[in-house]
């Protein structure tokens, strides 16, 4: 792995493919232990988590569905602490097992927001898989209930994490390199 620089932003590497690819797999595992046979439905959260879910469900051992939701709280570097819901979830959820696939708990808002949203419309279950959490920064009562990587309070792009829309495509993860 390489320095990576997107517009005027220096990046280091900080986690390569084969380990974020082996964490998967076990977390897949995991979700297959409990969720195997119950037909459960992934919901993405857009855009970020969509490399995450893409590689998670299939490492998931049984039959599922997948769903999509947007929503945005971000701008360059930093949360705005205002979650906007550009796709919301169609369909009935009632009674059904879901699984909020997130890319990165940050000050937990996003997730917050979701997960109230989502209560709202009378699921059975509702657990929460994150493949990386700042513990240091969240601000809100979220729990995870699977965490890939916990990491540092520090900006990182790749495997689907963005810097203002690029850095998206990077296999591994990397983190913004300090002056
Ligand atoms: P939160 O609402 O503050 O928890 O932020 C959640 C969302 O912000 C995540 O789903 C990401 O899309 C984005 N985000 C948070 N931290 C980072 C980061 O370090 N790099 C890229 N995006 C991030
Ligand atoms: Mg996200």
């Amino acid at each position: 792995m390489h320095t990576v620089t997107l517009g005027e932003l220096c990046f280091v590497p900080m986690m390569e493919k084969e380990a974020i690819q082996k964490r998967v797999a076990e977390l897949g595992k995991e979700l297959t232990a409990r969720y195997g046979d119950k037909k459960p439905l992934f919901v993405s959260v857009l855009s970020g988590a969509f490399v995450f879910a893409a590689d998670l469900i299939r490492e998931f051992d049984g039959v599922c569905e997948i769903a999509f939701v947007k929503l945005s709280s971000y701008a360059g570097i930093s949360s705005t602490g205002n979650v906007k819901t550009i796709l919301g979830l169609e369909g009935d959820l009632a009674g059904r097992d879901i699984i909020v696939v997130e890319d990165i708990v940050d000050s937990g808002r996003t997730l917050f927001m979701f997960l109230n949203m989502l209560k709202q419309k009378n699921p059975g279950t509702i657990c929460t898989v994150s493949l990386l959490v700042k513990p240091d920064a969240i601000e809100m009562p979220v729990s995870v209930d699977y965490t890939g990587f916990e990491i540092e309070n520090k900006f990182v792009v790749g495997y689907g994490l963005d810097y203002n829309g690029v850095g998206r495509n990077l296999p591994g993860i990397y983190v913004l390199k300090e002056e």
